[in-house]
Parts: C-alpha cells; sequence; structure tokens
C-alpha cells in the first residue's frame, strides 16, 4: 500500500484534521518501514524486531541459563586499561574530543599498525577514531555506496552488515563458506562480482565461523578487488584472537591492497570491553576523509575518557596480545571438548570469541527451536546460526557458541550440554 494512501490515524488525529495532520501516519510509515522491512528489522506484525542476541540474552537472563549466545567476555579487561579510564574521567576528560579522535589514541592506532602488520598511517589523515567498529562500516557503506551498489560479503554475516547495507540503500551480494570447513571456495568471490560491485566488507576472523581467512584465501581476495578495481573495508576486531599461532594478516598488507583498503578494528575485542565502543579505521587519506565525513554525522565523537586509555593499552607489550588469545584458545578447547562428547560435530574455530556446532547428529534439524529451548534441555543459551545467513537452510542445524568466558563457567556448560547426549 502506498504511505499517503493510509487511512488509518494515530491516537489524536481524528477524521478533519486536515492535510497537516493526516500526513502524520504517513511519515510515521515513510521510508524507514521499508528499509528496515528489508533489512529484516521488523518482526511479523511491524514492529522493531530486537536482534537475536538480544532475544537469547534476555532468554539467559528469565532462565538462569548460562549465557553463551551473546559475545562478550564476563571478565574486565587489564586493570591498567580501567585505571587510565578512571583516571581521565577524574582529570576531566569528559567533553568533545576531536573529531577524528584524541592524537594520543590515533597515534598510538598507527604504532599498533607498524608494530604488529608493517603498516605506516599517517594518524593526521589515515586514522579515524569512530565509535565502535560498527560505526566505522556504517559511515563506509553510507559513505561508498547507494542505490543500485552491490557489496560483496561472506555468508553467514555478521548481521549489522545486512542491516548497514540496506540502510545505505544498497543490495548485498554473498559468498558462501560452508560447514565445518567454512574456507573461501575456489571461484567463488569472482562469481559474486558484478558491474554494480561496489565494495567488498570482508572479515577475518571471521563471526560466526572463527575462520581465519589463510594466505591462499587473503591472495584471491586481493587478486579479484585489484581486477574489478575494488574498494575493500576489512573488518578486523578480532586480529588478536587467533589461535594454534596463527598469524593475523590484514588483508591491506599485501601486495596493490593498502590504497583500496579500509581497515576497520575495535578495543571491543582485544580488551574485553565490548561496551566501550572506541574503534578506528584506517587507510588511505582520501578514503578516511569521507568515512570521517559522515561519521561526523552520526555521532560526531564518543568516549572521550575512554581513548587516552585504549592509546596506553595498544601500547602493550606483545606477550599481553598473546596470553588474551591463549586463554580464548583453552575455553575454545574446553567447549569444543565438550560439545564433542555431547554428540554434537563442531567446527575447529581459528580465532574470535565463538565455536559452531551442528546439532543433528543429535536428532537436532532446527537450530533455532533447538536454541530456545537449550535453557529447559541443559541451562545453556546458544545462538542459531541461520540468523546470519540468507540461504537459512545451509546453517539449519547449526548452532553458534560463545568461548570468552572464565574456565568455570565453561566447564558447567560443557558438563550440561552432555546431558544432551542421548
Ligand atoms: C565481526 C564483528 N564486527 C564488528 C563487531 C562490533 O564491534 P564494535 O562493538 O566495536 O562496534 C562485532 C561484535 O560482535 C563483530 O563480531
Amino acid at each position: 500500500m502506498d504511505a499517503t494512501s493510509t487511512t488509518t490515524s494515530p491516537a489524536g488525529t481524528g477524521a478533519g484534521d486536515g492535510g497537516v495532520r493526516q500526513r502524520v501516519p504517513a511519515l510515521r510509515r515513510g521510508r524507514w518501514r521499508d528499509v528496515a522491512g528489508a533489512a529484516n528489522l521488523l518482526d511479523s506484525t511491524g514492529a522493531v524486531a530486537p536482534t537475536v542476541f538480544a532475544t537469547m540474552s534476555a532468554l539467559a537472563a528469565r532462565t538462569g541459563a548460562i549465557n553463551l549466545g551473546q559475545g562478550f567476555p564476563d571478565t574486565d579487561g587489564p586493570a591498567s586499561l580501567l585505571d587510565d579510564a578512571a583516571a581521565a574521567i577524574r582529570a576531566g576528560v569528559n567533553q568533545y574530543p576531536p573529531g577524528r579522535g584524541v592524537p594520543e589514541l590515533r597515534r598510538a592506532i598507527a604504532e599498533h599498525q607498524r608494530r604488529f602488520y608493517g603498516l605506516e598511517p599517517d594518524p593526521e589523515t589515515e586514522v579515524l577514531v569512530t565509535a565502535g567498529a560498527t560505526e566505522a562500516i556504517a559511515a563506509a557503506l553510507l559513505a561508498f555506496c547507494g542505490a543500485g551498489d552491490e557489496v560483496v560479503v561472506l555468508e553467514p554475516y555478521y548481521d549489522a552488515y545486512a542491516a548497514c547495507i540496506e540502510l545505505a540503500g544498497a543490495t548485498r551480494r554473498t559468498v558462501p563458506l560452508r560447514f565445518p570447513g567454512y574456507e573461501l571456495e575456489p571461484g567463488a568471490l569472482a562469481a559474486a562480482i558484478g558491474p554494480r560491485t561496489r565494495m567488498i566488507l570482508l572479515n577475518s576472523p571471521h563471526n560466526p565461523t572463527g575462520h581465519v581467512l589463510s594466505p591462499a584465501e587473503l591472495a584471491e581476495v586481493a587478486e579479484v578487488a585489484t581486477r574489478h578495481d575494488l574498494l575493500v573495508v576489512t573488518d578486523e576486531v578480532y586480529e588478536h584472537l587467533l589461535f594454534d599461532g596463527r598469524p593475523h594478516v590484514p588483508l591491506a598488507t599485501l601486495p596493490g591492497m593498502a590504497g583500496r583498503t579500509l581497515t576497520v578494528s575495535s578495543a571491543g575485542k582485544t580488551f574485553s570491553v565490548t561496551g566501550w565502543k572506541i574503534g578506528w579505521v584506517s587507510g588511505p587519506a582520501d578514503l578516511v576523509e569521507a568515512v570521517t565525513t559522515v561519521k561526523q554525522f552520526l555521532t560526531y565523537v564518543n568516549g572521550a575518557p575512554f581513548q587516552p586509555a585504549v592509546a596506553r593499552a595498544l601500547a602493550l607489550p606483545e606477550q599481553h596480545f598473546a596470553d588474551v588469545a591463549g586463554r580464548l584458545q583453552a575455553g575454545r578447547d574446553q567447549l569444543t571438548e565438550g560439545l564433542l562428547e555431547a554428540g554434537f560435530t563442531v567446527s575447529r574455530p581459528g580465532g574470535t570469541y565463538f565455536v559452531v556446532a551442528d546439532a543433528a547428529p543429535l536428532g537436532y534439524d532446527d537450530g533455532m527451536a533447538l536454541c530456545l529451548d537449550l535453557p529447559r534441555l541443559a541451562g545453556v543459551v546458544a545462538v542459531p546460526v541461520r540468523v546470519f545467513h540468507d540461504d537459512q537452510a545451509a546453517a539449519a542445524s547449526l548452532v553458534r557458541f560463545a568461548v570468552c568466558k572464565r574456565p568455570e563457567v565453561l566447564a558447567e556448560a560443557a558438563r550440561r550440554l552432555r546431558a544432551l547426549r542421548r
């Protein structure tokens, strides 16, 4: 139905209210509903749908189940980081910081890129601090993509990608990664590229699969992006959470890629402060400038006292970063073992906060139904992988569990999950 043809009046506007008031329902039903509907942000009644993470966290709170749904750690980050933020608040660092982020943090991000990867962004022009990685990604999509443009993403995909691509008016094209290996099939990325492709939005280490793109997979991405002259935005929020001695290789370090790649990351996962929402993007000055232009009208700035604290944390010794990954790897092993003993098939992740398991061998073909019932069955909450998919059948019985919890919590979750064994 055309938005202007509605006869429904909201409370307080009756018949005969005249042109201006009658336009209110049309305004209320405006473009956002079409956009939000297309992006699956509305439920079947047309109300704003909560994300699956909010739904499952509420389920955990209601039932007292162990929440392995939403990806947040249950321990705080380094004490020095917390102390530095508290000290900054007390020292009066509480007003708007500069639009691009405090210089100290921009310099620390540039130095971090140099120390770990040999990249050398100019902190003045090639680094932008954002409200989490999410804002960097949203601002990049809004800056570069619009109606008629296609954005290529790996599927399954982090849910904000789909929503932000739709909100930018663009269209997503997906490249499937398949359980349990989740490797990029040779030629699959090239097959998704068409004349309207504007951007590849990459994520490695990858949520929800935990897949870390191999050197060969990264080389294929670089080759395709170069051949088709594409912009690439790489979401590297799990850059320090890799297992089994894998190194993180930013796409921007591959030959020819620095000039067409925006690298996005965030303090949330690396320092266990997901609620702080301090993110950043680095890359060529003209691309960062375009993202800055959009970003300044989204949040303008955020997290003034957290910024200098994150700057100091980025300079922590390498051992600190290795220890964080080591603890998560132990969590992965602990939970994987429990899931295998319970009878799941498990994809062994190379990094991130997550493990994906297939419940089909246990007789559960519907991961969503299982997740809704899991608090009753086992006192655990998880997330169905199909919410990260267009092709929901490809992930029908797959479930994602978070491993970023204390060892005793994971041990108890593993013990409870074993009860599913038939
Ligand atoms: C792949 C990926 N990108 C981005 C984010 C969000 O990062 P931030 O909290 O810094 O916005 C998440 C959080 O779960 C994520 O998994």
